[in-house]
């Protein structure tokens, strides 16, 4: 017999509160040559020698092309109000601009029929990074091109699916596209520009705009963003990690928060940087939205760069190690201006990513004392943690712990609305191939079967006991 502490029960959340759980396309789909579906710049850049740890691909993820029927049971089952998952732009417009592929809107029709029928809400995020490769040859993000094409898109897609789709989400985390895809090249598509990527970043966010008023002309009323946020902590008080740890405060989360939200950017000297009439893209970027999305996993502690020749060497404090080094599975360069630091004294996920849920009441809590009334209701659109096994006790303690500090911070005055675990199930973790498993329903790789893990029957048990009211 087993003598498992009971965990006490959760707070209670508003009875309106939205419960949900989130994927994308690719990282769950597969099926990517069927039904006229175009190249994404995923399936390319998987395709190149050593750029997944694993040496795998998503062409077969967890073929929730075919299973969708069976995925959507899970959902029910697990009793989620709502369920974000995302529309691949390949799919749908093959070649990014043009023609239109009505195979593949005939899948997203066919899902959100039955999501609806299974009586949860769908919630499509237009962008989850797979952009079509044809764009991308074109220049991809780093052309204003392409923030067209993607209203252009969302346009086609609101057309299909909005008489029955209440909730969208514009983009996925335009910050890790930028940094990851176009600064480091760690990412689809590879490229290694280092400052010179922010045009991505821009035009992502210009792209964000343009669909916002893409998706109000068809009639849409509850449009957000989905950006990943998390505080900054300061690796000693001197002024060069406080400046360092400023500038990656600025790069990672206010230069994706303040355009949205406030029609500005962070800094001017950066604002300088950037392409096209920035003045005028930013009203654009500014349309209002009805929801914030953020996504958190975990806070980042910076600090200054070693000096040159010491990277590594400081085992004391920990400076330098980052610096040319992996961190948290992505391999930093030396001549980044901030290095991030191991942050001690906190349990680690499978990934080595610090659990630290009072950092959500904090992020929670500074966003609602920057932004003030500019701060649309939030909704916490990805959370979530990496670990091997069915029975995922420490997933289960992550979950209970951040939503304990989710509400905390919803008692000191930040309106929250809802809140998507990262991940219904195991799926294509990017460059991490299928090594980490986010998932709260287990997928067996070989045969593709579904396994409900521990902490899907816990959620379960915390959705019935919230339901109860
Ligand atoms: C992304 C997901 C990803 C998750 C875990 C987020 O950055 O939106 O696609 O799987 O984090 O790394």
């Amino acid at each position: 017999m087993t003598t498992e502490p009971v965990p006490a029960p959760l707070p209670r959340f508003p009875r309106d509160f939205l419960w949900g759980v989130s994927t994308s396309a690719p990282q769950i789909e597969g099926a990517v040559e069927e039904d006229g579906r175009g190249r994404s710049v995923w399936d390319v850049f998987a395709a190149g020698a050593g750029r997944i740890k694993d040496g795998s691909d998503a062409r077969v993820a967890t073929d929730h092309y075919h299973r969708y029927r069976e995925d959507v049971g899970l959902l029910r089952e697990l009793g989620v109000g709502a369920y974000r998952f995302s529309v691949a732009w390949p799919r749908v417009v093959p070649d990014g601009h043009g023609a239109v592929n009505g195979a593949g809107l005939d899948f997203y029709d066919r899902l959100v029929d039955a999501l609806l029928a299974a009586g949860v809400a769908p919630v499509p995020t237009l962008f989850h990074w797979d952009t079509p490769q044809a764009l991308e040859e074109r220049g991809g993000w780093l052309r204003r091109e392409t923030a067209e094409r993607f209203a252009a898109y969302a346009d086609v897609v609101a057309g299909r699916l909005g008489d029955r789709v209440e909730r969208w989400i514009t983009l996925n985390e335009p910050a890790e596209v930028t940094l990851l895809g176009y600064g480091l090249g760690q990412h689809a598509p590879g490229r290694q520009l280092l400052f010179d990527a922010l045009p991505a970043a821009h035009h992502q966010l210009l792209g964000h705009g343009l669909a916002v008023q893409a998706l109000r002309a068809r009639g849409a009323t509850d449009i957000g963003i989905a950006n990943s946020h998390g505080p900054t902590w300061t690796a000693s008080a001197s002024e060069a990690d406080t400046a360092a740890a400023g500038l990656y405060d600025l790069l990672l989360n206010r230069l994706f928060a303040e355009p949205v939200l406030l029609g500005r950017y962070p800094d001017e000297e950066l604002a300088a940087l950037l392409p096209g009439p920035v003045a005028e893209d930013l009203q654009v970027i500014a349309e209002p939205v009805d929801r914030y999305g953020i996504n958190y996993y975990q806070p980042t502690l910076v600090g200054a760069p070693a000096a040159e020749g010491a990277a590594g060497t400081d085992e004391a404090t920990g400076a330098g190690k980052a610096a040319g080094t992996d961190f948290g599975g992505i391999r930093l360069p030396p001549e980044l201006p901030f290095a991030p630091r191991e942050i001690e004294g906190y349990p680690r996920t499978d990934f080595g990513w610090p659990v630290v849920p009072e950092a959500l009441t904090e992020l929670l809590v500074s966003f609602r004392e920057r932004y003030g009334d500019r701060l649309p209701p939030v909704v916490i659109t990805e959370n979530g943690c990496s670990y091997e096994g069915i029975e995922d006790r420490e997933r289960i303690a992550f979950l209970d712990g951040h939503l304990r500090a989710l509400h905390a911070a919803m008692a000191a005055g930040v309106d929250v609305r809802g809140y998507f675990v990262w991940s219904l199930m195991d799926n294509f973790e990017w460059a991490e191939g299928y090594a980490r498993r986010f998932g709260l329903v287990h997928v067996d790789y070989a045969t593709l079967k579904r396994t409900p893990k521990a902490s899907y029957r816990w959620l379960q048990g915390v959705l019935r006991e919230q339901a109860r009211g």
